[in-house]
């Protein structure tokens, strides 16, 4: 497997116990991660990667996602439109300040 240029982590608030109860997982932010992906095979971009992970403690302005290496945190990413601006960042090279956690 080549490695990826970047990774996107996406908030599943995943908890030890297992199931998810944190706040990014009851705002959908899992039932984006398929646009998520179908849109960066849209765009060609086979050379990013996508992982749900465990809570990444911002939780009062999930859903969260990270992208890395530019460590861009972005919050309230609850829509397509939001997923399309993430992805336009990382086009642009600059974050997509509407959703950036500073
Ligand atoms: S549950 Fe997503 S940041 Fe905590």
């Amino acid at each position: 497997m080549k490695k990826p240029s970047h990774h996107i982590l996406v908030c599943g608030s995943f908890r030890m116990n297992g199931t998810p109860q944190g706040v990014c997982a009851k705002s959908g932010a899992l039932n984006l991660l398929q646009y998520l992906q179908e849109t960066l095979a849209e765009r060609g971009r086979d050379d990013v990667a996508v992982s749900a992970v465990s809570c990444l403690k911002v939780c009062d302005r999930g859903p969260a996602v990270v992208i890395y290496p530019e460590n861009w945190w972005f919050g309230h990413i609850n829509s397509e439109e939001a997923i399309d601006a993430l992805l336009d960042s990382l086009e642009k090279g600059e974050p997509a300040k509407e959703y950036l956690l500073e």
